[in-house]
């Protein structure tokens, strides 16, 4: 039995103006005017043997989440929610999907952790790793899925892989160390997806971080649940207990920490869509390598994208831009420096 776990908690902070606290990067529409999580759902549930998928999300947007599923049908599927009343990161979050899914579905049950905030081409490829990384999954390692890294991006977790033996977990290296890794040739990008059973998982929390497990177990345990009325059991953590778990990712908690990590090479056609500049590449361009979502005009231009909500954009005479106007904020970024809108972002923050 595999059950999918959708993480969709994050702000996905790269992308403002369209993503921010009250409307988070999984809802972006990106594909098919489907959101990126739609998207994932979707992906999941088409999985064989799928009964129930965990969502793991803010408590604020728990409406829109249950919209966004009702919206795509798959009536067959017992959907569950556990609800955030804030966000401690992914560590916190994976803590208490898996300690719900051990009690739900017992401690051995195959969990496939998903991200939402990233984009999938070749969904065929996609089931055949989930099927290799569940027999590996099965044996009590933890499995990432690695893609071959086309740049020395620095918003990645590089794993250094000897086949399917993971050698290292390196999370978010500097910028000199990410070329260092693309030249070598033995590193894959972590995904961001993993697969394991929930007691490996939770052993390895109880070794490397028992007060978050602790946290969000507690959290779990002395949560609200209910049934709505859309049929989703829902569980919303208990506020006092979850504020204890400290905030990190699970990449830096758990992967980069835990000798028990196996990888699975995914050639799949993942991308992140972080950024500005790889959102850019999922819509056609022109001959000028120019793309206009909405109303825009470009003229003499080179490699500009425009997205506005409903202003009419125009350019003329510049290249590598990103111009995203929506109803209360205007981003005009450098192609090539748009992981650094997450620094915007972070001086923004509290006026968001
Ligand atoms: N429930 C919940 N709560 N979900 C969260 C939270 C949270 O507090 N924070 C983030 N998420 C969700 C995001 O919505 C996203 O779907 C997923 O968890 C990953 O979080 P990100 O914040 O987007 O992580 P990242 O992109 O910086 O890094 C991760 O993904 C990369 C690939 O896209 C890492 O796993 C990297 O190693 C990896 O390369
Ligand atoms: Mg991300």
């Amino acid at each position: 039995m595999i059950v999918p776990v959708i993480m969709s908690g994050g702000v996905g902070s790269r992308l403002w103006p369209a993503s921010r606290q009250s409307h988070p990067k999984p809802f972006l529409p990106v594909e098919n005017g489907r959101s990126l999580l739609q998207n994932t759902f979707a992906r999941a549930a088409a999985l064989d043997g799928v009964k129930d998928i965990v969502t793991i999300t803010a408590l604020d947007s728990s409406f829109k989440t249950v919209a966004e599923f009702d919206a795509q049908g798959q009536g067959g599927i017992q959907k569950h929610l556990v609800l955030e009343p804030f966000g401690r990161d992914t560590a916190a979050a994976a803590a208490a999907a898996t300690h719900y899914a051990a009690k739900q579905f017992g401690p051995d049950v195959i969990l496939l952790f998903l991200a939402a905030d990233h984009t999938i081409a070749d969904e065929v490829s996609f089931s055949k790793a989930v099927g290799r990384a569940a027999g590996i999954a099965q044996k009590g390692r933890i499995v990432t899925f690695g893609i071959k890294p086309n740049a020395p991006e620095t918003g990645y977790g590089y794993i250094e892989a000897d086949g399917e033996r993971v050698v290292r977990f390196v999370e978010k290296p500097d910028r000199g160390t990410a070329v260092e890794y693309l030249k070598d040739g033995r590193y894959l990008w972590n995904s961001g997806m993993f697969c394991f059973r929930a007691d490996t998982m939770l052993d390895a929390m109880t070794t490397h971080c028992p007060d978050i497990l602790k946290a969000s177990a507690t959290a779990v345990d002395k949560g609200r649940k209910d049934e709505t009325t859309a049929g989703f059991l829902e569980t919303i953590l208990d506020a006092d207990a979850f504020a204890e778990a400290p905030k990190t990712s699970i990449d830096y908690a758990i992967m980069e920490k835990t000798p028990n990590l196996s990888v699975v090479a995914a050639d799949i056609g993942w991308s992140d869509v972080g950024t500005w500049a790889s959102l850019s590449e999922q819509f056609p361009s022109n001959d000028q390598n120019n793309t206009v979502i909405g109303d825009g005009r470009i003229l003499e231009s080179e490699n500009c994208f425009v997205s506005s909500e409903g202003r009419l954009i125009g350019l003329v005479g510049v290249r590598d831009l990103a111009v995203i106007d929506t109803r209360d904020a205007t981003l005009v970024v450098s192609k090539d420096r748009s992981e650094d809108v997450k620094k915007l972002y972070e001086e923004l923050r509290g006026e968001d």
